[in-house]
């Protein structure tokens, strides 16, 4: 007997036997709600009767052809405006009392980048809508949700070891409690669909990245005893309508998202398979987010994104007649060149000018998408740091073409040399694989010389993983053995150490601006903040000059700007000492 699964329209879902479906296309992604395995059970179809009942009467009096079409993708929209929330609600065809289910208290745990961050932020303002508190004590959560990655294997090794402990969790909770709700979020639910759920019986829902929109009607439907997964892929869903829930409300930085998705498909990434198609969220979205932390006072906005500077916004009609994009010199990508949208220089420009004391920061950058534009903006505007992730993952021309990267280390390595000519002072900072594919000593050595040469102040080595779905997993042999890769990564991980102790060290003396972020976590006497450049930076908490012109001293706050001279460095960390509190505009005259 084939699993029972239900039929997506758009992000609506109808179940096939309401419909009098005994078979049906394979859909793009899935919903389950009825006995997930082969053996679907007598019970999984009583589970199913009630809500069966619930859509036969909506069906009776049954959605128009354009209500559906409503879900479904449209690459350009004639303007964009955020729904409110009475319309968002009106626009669905089932009443979202039907999913309401009885909220609880939900933990979330996140693992992975970035954008797994944002990502529990958006999964929480979903849930908090629909009633349900956050917890931070595992022991009281009626639902617990892994947000996973799949980048790596090991990646994944430590969610089935995380759900283990869970399981043990979920059987010893008394049944006066209700039944504890397990759930796998983001890349892992994406990559593996069912085979989470029929491996691990207690897991109860699985949502993809682009589905958590619907996450309160999965966990309705699990509360009823089922289990349920929506891993539709979306070509549009960006949450820009949905004001992601800092972790921290009294951060001094915060992470905007810009964009979703990879279209690159480099040879070795899970990516572009769990994350799906690049799309980009509508500059007016982001602006109104970025004006908002301004207004609660946060100092440091990070722009979020796969490859954040292919930024490309098609919400509005004009957009469309923007000047095509230039790649940068000597890279190329395997889609077809992009026509007009919104571009990311803009973007930066309109972003930057919100709040002349805010710091802006972008990642993770693609190297190929550096027009002139982004650069003249970073040198020009005071509050763009200088500091750039660049990742090149091999310093093997060989390597990089099998990796399908788009250049050679010559072609981005006349990037590098671009970007220090026009940004002096930039930090730069990289992502390597060690150990891909037919990667020879000879290759390794090249990376280790591109390494030496460029001096990056931030570095993540990783050892080759493959990836099912992959090019590299279909096309290419995982040849070099773990042994070899881990020695390889010591190797790169020393070299990368020299060169950023050497760069550091030559920071001292100098004077640099220090956003605060806190006490520092080796000791209550010092505070610990973040340069520029985006390295880590301990001084004394003592009482400074306030900086206001009066004579007054101040004990700086996280939030403050301080001007610090540079003491001592190692490769991670400079020490210094505090002169006085001031401004992003006074210091850019300064330092
Ligand atoms: N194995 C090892 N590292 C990987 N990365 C992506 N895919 C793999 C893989 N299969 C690394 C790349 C990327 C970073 C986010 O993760 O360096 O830039
Ligand atoms: Fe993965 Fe390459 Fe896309 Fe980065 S650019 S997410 S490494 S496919």
């Amino acid at each position: 007997m084939q699993p029972f699964r239900g039929l997506i329209l758009g992000t609506r879902f109808l179940c096939p036997k309401a419909l009098g479906l005994t078979s049906f296309p394979a859909p793009q992604a899935w919903i389950s709600t009825c006995g997930l395995d082969s053996g679907a059970s007598v019970e999984g179809d009583a589970g199913c009767k009630g809500s069966l009942e619930a859509f036969q009467a909506k069906l009776a009096t049954g959605p128009s052809l354009q209500q559906f079409l409503q879900g479904a993708t449209h690459p350009v929209q004639e303007t964009h405006r955020l729904p409110t929330e009475a319309e968002e609600t009106s626009a669905s065809y089932l009443d979202p009392s039907t999913f309401a289910g009885s909220p609880g208290k939900v933990y979330l745990e996140t693992y992975g980048c970035q954008m797994n961050v944002n990502d529990t932020e958006i999964a929480w303002s979903i849930l908090q809508r629909s009633g349900y508190q956050r917890t931070t004590r595992l022991e009281e959560a009626d639902v617990i949700l892994l947000v996973t990655c799949s980048i790596r294997e090991k990646a994944e090794q430590t969610i089935w070891n995380r759900l283990k402990h869970l399981k043990t969790l979920k059987l010893k909770r008394p049944a006066s409690q209700g039944a504890l709700r397990i759930g796998i979020l983001g890349c892992m639910a994406e990559r593996l669909k069912e085979k989470i759920l029929d491996r691990e019986r207690l897991v109860d829902i699985v949502a993809g990245p682009d589905s958590y929109r619907d996450l309160p009607r999965l966990l309705a439907v699990a509360e009823s005893g089922q289990q349920a997964a929506n891993v539709l892929l979306s070509l549009e869903e960006t949450y820009a309508d949905i004001l992601p829930v800092q972790t921290n409300p009294s951060a001094t930085s915060a992470f905007v998202s810009i964009m979703r998705g990879c279209d690159n498909m480099c040879s070795y990434c899970i990516v572009p398979f769990t994350r799906g198609r690049e799309r980009s969220r509508p500059i007016a979205s982001i602006l109104q987010e970025v004006q908002m932390l301004s207004d609660q006072g946060v100092k440091e906005v990070t722009l979020l994104g796969q490859n954040v500077n292919s930024y490309r916004d098609v919400s509005e009609v004009q957009f469309l007649l923007s000047v095509p994009s230039h790649l940068s010199r000597g890279f190329s990508t395997i889609y077809r060149p992009k026509q007009g949208g919104l571009r990311f220089a803009e973007l930066l420009d309109r972003v930057s000018a919100i709040d002349p004391e805010m710091r802006i920061r972008f990642t993770s950058p693609h190297p190929k998408d550096f027009p002139d534009e982004v650069f003249q903006l970073m040198k020009e505007r005071h509050n763009i740091c200088k500091q750039l992730h660049l990742p090149v993952q091999s310093g093997s021309s060989r390597i990089l073409e099998a990796m399908r990267r788009g250049y050679t280390r010559e072609a981005y390595l006349e990037l590098v040399h671009h970007v220090r000519d026009s940004l002096p002072g930039v930090t730069l900072g990289s992502d390597i694989i060690a150990g891909f594919c037919g990667e020879t000593e000879a290759d390794h050595q090249q990376t280790v010389s591109l390494v030496r040469e460029v001096g990056y102040r931030t570095a993540f080595i990783f050892a080759y993983s493959e990836r099912q779905k992959t090019r590299a997993f279909h096309r290419l042999k995982d040849d070099v053995p773990l042994d070899v890769k881990r020695r390889r990564v010591t190797e790169l991980t020393d070299v990368f150490r020299e060169g950023a102790s050497q760069a550091n060290a030559a920071a001292v003396g100098q004077m640099q601006v220090v956003l605060v972020e806190g006490p520092s976590k080796r000791s209550a006497l010092e505070l610990s903040g973040r340069n520029d450049g985006n390295i880590k930076v301990i001084f004394p908490d003592v009482k400074m000059d306030d900086g206001t012109g009066s004579g007054s001293t101040v004990h700086a706050q996280p939030g403050d700007y301080v001007l610090v001279k540079i003491s001592s460095a190692n490769s991670q960390t400079l020490k210094g000492i505090p002169l006085r509190r001031t401004t992003l505009r006074e210091s850019a005259a300064l330092c």
